[in-house]
């Protein structure tokens, strides 16, 4: 069904984009798969074509525009262009506004909001061109409230999330389909760092993935899950009157017993965060999603 698609999918190198490019690889897509550790990169290069589709792995870093601009004119060069744009790749940890760090700021930025933002500018122009893509940027639903402890976070999703939307008003009527995808809490290496009691309605990767592959086919606007969490994160806290808001979740966290960030667990090798170099900021999300 999808032996001819063209997809590239950014961050396929663990969680959600390593499970999408193995799905699609099932039904024979062409995936190329983009992310900065090398080694990593090559076994999913495998698991693709092992799952009967065809990879084309590429080294490198979203934040960097060069890298992207060099990684779609390898793509053109392949395929001629692309069907989708999966712009996954994006970075999560927690930051407490008061030991507020521009550095972590900004590294998140880069990469969840500039990666986006050097992708779009790579495959706009040949979608527009040839009336036809769809580019769906993963969010989240962090991005629809500031969540605590997760300033940089949310604010970079909240960022993605309009972003798209405006995209996806400019390219009505070119054929070119924006999707926004909005997952709760799925198994991942960023969720690995969560404490598994923060995460609600907690997803299996496949299970979240398979979500998000119904949505893009579908080319639907918002693809937000699981239901329960989602729901109530568009509706009920996107809608809370700010005073509400403030007071409500600061008294959640002012009750809580356990730390946000577990410090005892080992930060992922090789993420290349500020701070440490190869380890994130803090050692761990307080519950991004
Ligand atoms: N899991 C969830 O519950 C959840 C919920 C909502 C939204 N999300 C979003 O889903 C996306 C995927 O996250 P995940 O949960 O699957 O986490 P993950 O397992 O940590 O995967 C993140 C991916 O992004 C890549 N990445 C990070 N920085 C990059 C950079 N500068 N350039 C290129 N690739 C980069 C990583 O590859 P390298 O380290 O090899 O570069 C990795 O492949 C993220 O945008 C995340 O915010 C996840």
């Amino acid at each position: 069904m999808d032996g001819s698609l063209r997809v590239v999918i950014t961050g396929a190198t663990s969680g959600l984009g390593r499970e999408m490019a193995r799905q699609l690889a099932l039904s024979g897509a062409r995936v190329a798969i983009t992310g900065r550790r090398a080694a990593k990169l090559d076994e999913v290069a495998k698991l693709v074509e092992q799952s009967g589709g065809v990879a084309l792995p590429l080294v490198g870093s979203v934040a960097d525009a060069a890298d992207v601009k060099a990684h779609y004119a390898v793509i053109r060069a392949a395929w001629g262009g692309l069907d989708w744009a999966v712009l996954n790749a994006g970075v999560g940890d927690s930051n407490n506004a008061r030991t507020f760090s521009a550095e972590h700021y900004h590294w998140t930025f880069a990469t969840n909001v500039g990666g986006v933002v050097n992708w779009l500018a790579a495959v706009i122009p040949d979608m527009v061109a040839a009336g036809r893509g769809t580019i769906a940027g993963v969010a989240s639903i962090a991005g629809w409230r500031g969540l605590p402890q997760s300033g940089a976070y949310s604010a970079s999703k909240a960022a993605v999330i309009t972003l798209l939307e405006s995209a996806r008003v400019d390219l009505r009527g070119t054929g070119v389909k924006v999707v926004t995808i909005c997952p709760g809490f799925v198994r991942s290496e960023m969720t690995a760092r969560n404490d598994a009691k923060d995460m609600i309605f907690l997803l299996d990767t496949d299970d979240g993935v398979r979500r998000m592959i119904r949505g893009i086919r579908a080319g639907r606007r918002i693809v937000h899950f699981p239901w329960p969490l989602s729901l109530f994160m568009k509706y009920v806290v996107h809608n809370m009157p700010g005073a509400l808001y403030d007071a409500v979740v600061s008294r959640l966290v002012s009750r809580r017993k356990r730390p946000y960030v577990d410090e005892s667990r080992p930060p992922p090798a090789d993420h290349g965060a500020p701070g440490r170099p190869g380890a994130p900021g803090e050692g761990g999300a307080s519950a991004s999603a």
